[in-house]
C-alpha cells in the first residue's frame, strides 16, 4: 500500500459528524509509512473533534489490513493550502516526474498501424547505440506488440523485494510491456477510468527504471483515455507523432498534435514512416503514398519533420522475428534514418 492509496482512503472519510466540512485527507499535515506502521499528523481545526477523527481514520486504515499500526498526532497549525487554480495558460492538474528519468518521450499517432511501435523500438535502440541510457515502455494496453518485436514474447514481469516492477533488459535497453503483465498476450483487456489510470501510473512510477537518459513511451493509437491519462499525470519532455504520407493518416495527425498541445506537451515533430520504396533492382525511389504531402502538412501546422523512413520488407520481417532492424541491419537505409532521428531527438532535448 502506498501513501497515495492511504490518501485516497482518507479522502473518502467525511467528518461532518465532528462538525467539519473537510474530508480527512484535507487535514493531513504530514504522513509517513514505514513497513506496516503509519505516522500521521492531523490538523485539528476545532477542539473537541479529536475523538471522532481518530476513530474514523484508524478504522478506515486498519480495516484494509495492510497498515497494522496508526500513530496519530494532532497539531493546531493548518497544512499548507493546495493551489486552487492554475495560473493562466497552465494545465490545472499536477504532473509527476518519473524518478531517475531525464527525458520522457511519448510516441503517438492519430491512426493505428502507421508504425508507432516500430518507431518506438528502433528509436530506443538507436538512442542506446549512440551511448544513451534508454528505457522503452509499451503502454499499448489494447495490442502490446513490443514483446514480439524484441523477442520477449511470453516473458512475465517480476517484482523485486522493494515491490517494484523489474523491466527486462534486451539489446542494451530496459523494456517493460503491459504484455508482460497479462495472463497471455492475447488476453483481451478492458480497462477504463480509475482502474486504467491506476495500472498506467503504476507502470511508470512503480518500476525500477534506474537512471535513464530517455524513456520512450509507445502509446496506443488515437487520442483516447490512455493518452489523456498519461498526458495529464506524467511530466513529459515531449511527444513525437508518427504518420504515413496518406491523407487519412495525416488528418489524424492533426488530432494527435492538438491533443498534445492542449495539455502543453511540446510536439518535437513528425516522423514520416513508409515514406517511399527503393526498388532493389534499379535503386529508383517510388513514393507509394504520395510525395510532399507530409512536408506540406507539417508546414501548415508548424511541425518539424524529424525524419522519413522508407518501406522495407526487412523492417517487418525483423520485427516479427524479434530482432529489430537497427540491431540486425544497422547499415540499412531504414536504420540510417532511425539513427538520424535519434541524433535530432537528442539534440532537441539536450
Ligand atoms: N518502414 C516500414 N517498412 C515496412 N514495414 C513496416 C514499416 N514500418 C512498419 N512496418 C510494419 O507495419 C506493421 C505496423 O507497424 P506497427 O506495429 O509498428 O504500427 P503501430 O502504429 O504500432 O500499430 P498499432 O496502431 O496497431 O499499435 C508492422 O507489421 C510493421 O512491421
Ligand atoms: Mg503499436
Amino acid at each position: 500500500m502506498a501513501v497515495k492509496d492511504i490518501m485516497d482512503a482518507l479522502r473518502s472519510i467525511s467528518l461532518e459528524e465532528a462538525g467539519l466540512t473537510q474530508n480527512a485527507a484535507e487535514l493531513v499535515k504530514d504522513i509517513k509509512l514505514i513497513g506496516d506502521e503509519l505516522d500521521i499528523l492531523i490538523y485539528l481545526p476545532k477542539a473537541g473533534a479529536e475523538g471522532i477523527i481518530k476513530k474514523k481514520v484508524e478504522d478506515a486504515l486498519l480495516e484494509q489490513g495492510e497498515v497494522k499500526r496508526v500513530n496519530l498526532k494532532f497539531t493546531s497549525s493548518p497544512p499548507p493550502q493546495p493551489r486552487q487554480e492554475a495560473p493562466a495558460g497552465q494545465p490545472a492538474f499536477q504532473r509527476k516526474r518519473v524518478m531517475g528519468v531525464r527525458h520522457l518521450l511519448a510516441v503517438g499517432s492519430g491512426k493505428g498501424g502507421v508504425g508507432k511501435s516500430t518507431v518506438s523500438a528502433n528509436l530506443s535502440l538507436a538512442l542506446a547505440r549512440l551511448g544513451h541510457r534508454v528505457g522503452l515502455l509499451d503502454a499499448d494496453i489494447y495490442g502490446p506488440s513490443i514483446p514480439t518485436m524484441l523477442g520477449l514474447k511470453g516473458e512475465r514481469a517480476e517484482i523485486n523485494e522493494r515491490n517494484r516492477i523489474m523491466p527486462k533488459e534486451k539489446f542494451g535497453i530496459k523494456v517493460l510491456s503491459i504484455g508482460f503483465m497479462l495472463p497471455s498476450e492475447d488476453t483481451p483487456v478492458i480497462w477504463r477510468g480509475p482502474m486504467l489510470m491506476k495500472a498506467l501510473t503504476q507502470f511508470l512510477f512503480d518500476v525500477e527504471w534506474g537512471e535513464l537518459d530517455y524513456l520512450i513511451l509507445d502509446l496506443p493509437p488515437g487520442t483516447g483515455d490512455v493518452q489523456l491519462t498519461l498526458a495529464q499525470n506524467v511530466e513529459m519532455s515531449g511527444a513525437i507523432v508518427v504518420t504515413t504520407p496518406q491523407d487519412v493518416a495525416l488528418a489524424d495527425v492533426r488530432k494527435a498534435t492538438s491533443m498534445f498541445r492542449e495539455v502543453s506537451i511540446p510536439v518535437l515533430g513528425v516522423i514520416e514512416n513508409m515514406a517511399y520504396f527503393v526498388c532493389p533492382d534499379s535503386g529508383k525511389k517510388y513514393y507509394i503514398f504520395g510525395k510532399g504531402k507530409t512536408a506540406q502538412f507539417a508546414g501548415a501546422y508548424d511541425l518539424k519533420i524529424l525524419g522519413s523512413i522508407p518501406i522495407d520488407p526487412e523492417v517487418s520481417e525483423r520485427s516479427d522475428s524479434g530482432e529489430p532492424v537497427v540491431v540486425g541491419s544497422p547499415e540499412s537505409d531504414v536504420s540510417k534514418a532511425f539513427f538520424g532521428i535519434a541524433r535530432l531527438v537528442a539534440q532537441e532535448l539536450g
